[in-house]
């Protein structure tokens, strides 16, 4: 059975693409096979930091030029990968329609991976929350900026008030120590949970780090097998606490349905 898991934000640039991809790489290092769905639509980067130029993505799927299985470029035995391509105004207005289309044709996959991580835009647009609530968990990505703070409070209860999804991991991103990341995470906490009756979770921190900019820069991602930096440690024990985070059963149309 797949586990899908929805990477998401409030505020943009808080560093969801750099932890779905390295988290991609952290689980299919453990041999767990894995596929990253790059889901930000029209503004789809995963590609660039994996250092690689897909030749198809879901633009091909949605229009109907590619069946699903063919736009998904495949990185090494465990990691799969699907670009969200770059057709901006074609993929930023997909229908309610193409939207379902996208998320029930992964069931039509003959090998179904273990993790599916779906790198999904910011905000709490329609397009992210559909994406979100078709998961069977949510990461949200916040900073210990107060705008990150607000932005993501916002998204959890759109999510919560509008979707019924009550549990949400929470990645402290740019932190200046693990201290500051859990102080942030309890600030954080304490806020939503004074007016939202909803379940966080901490699974780790990313240390504000000049090591994850180059990486972005240079267009390889930090997490492989020969890096053992305190940056691919964090990424490694965030993939190890993914169970902690509860799935949320809401009745909505889900990546992998049975
Ligand atoms: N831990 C970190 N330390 C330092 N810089 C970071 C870190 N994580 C991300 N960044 C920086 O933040 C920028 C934005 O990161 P990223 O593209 O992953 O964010 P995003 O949330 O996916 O953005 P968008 O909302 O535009 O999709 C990167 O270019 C990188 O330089
Ligand atoms: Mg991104």
């Amino acid at each position: 059975m797949t586990t899908t898991i929805a990477i998401t934000s409030g505020k943009g640039g808080v560093g969801k693409t750099t932890i779905a991809v390295n988290l991609a790489l952290s689980l299919a290092l453990q041999k767990k096979e894995t596929l990253l769905l790059d889901a930000d639509l029209g503004m789809a980067n995963a590609h660039i930091l994996l250092g690689i130029n897909p030749k198809f993505s879901l633009d091909d799927f949605v229009t109907g030029n590619m069946p699903l299985n063919k736009v998904i470029t495949t990185l090494d035995n465990n990691l799969k990968f699907v670009s969200g391509g770059n057709a901006i105004n074609r993929l930023l207005n997909l229908s309610d329609l193409e939207r379902h289309k996208i998320i029930k044709s992964f069931n039509d996959l003959n090998n179904k991976p273990e993790f599916m991580l779906i790198d999904v835009g910011a905000g709490a647009e329609t397009s992210s929350m559909t994406f979100m609530a078709s998961a069977d968990k949510v990461i949200v990505v916040i900073t210990g900026e107060p705008t990150s703070f607000i932005d993501a409070y916002t998204l959890i209860k759109t999510a919560f008030l509008d979707y019924k999804m009550i549990n949400f991991g929470i990645v402290i991103n740019m932190a200046s120590s693990p201290i500051h990341a859990k102080l942030n995470f309890d600030k954080f906490q304490s806020i939503a949970q004074k007016f939202l009756d909803v379940n966080l979770k901490f699974i780790g921190h990313i240390p504000n780090s000049q090591k994850v900019k180059n990486s972005i820069i240079s267009r390889t991602a930090l997490v492989s097998s020969k890096n053992n930096s305190p940056e691919s440690k964090s990424f490694n024990e965030i993939s190890s606490k993914l169970s902690l985070v509860e799935k949320n059963n809401i009745g909505t149309i889900k990546f992998f349905d049975i």
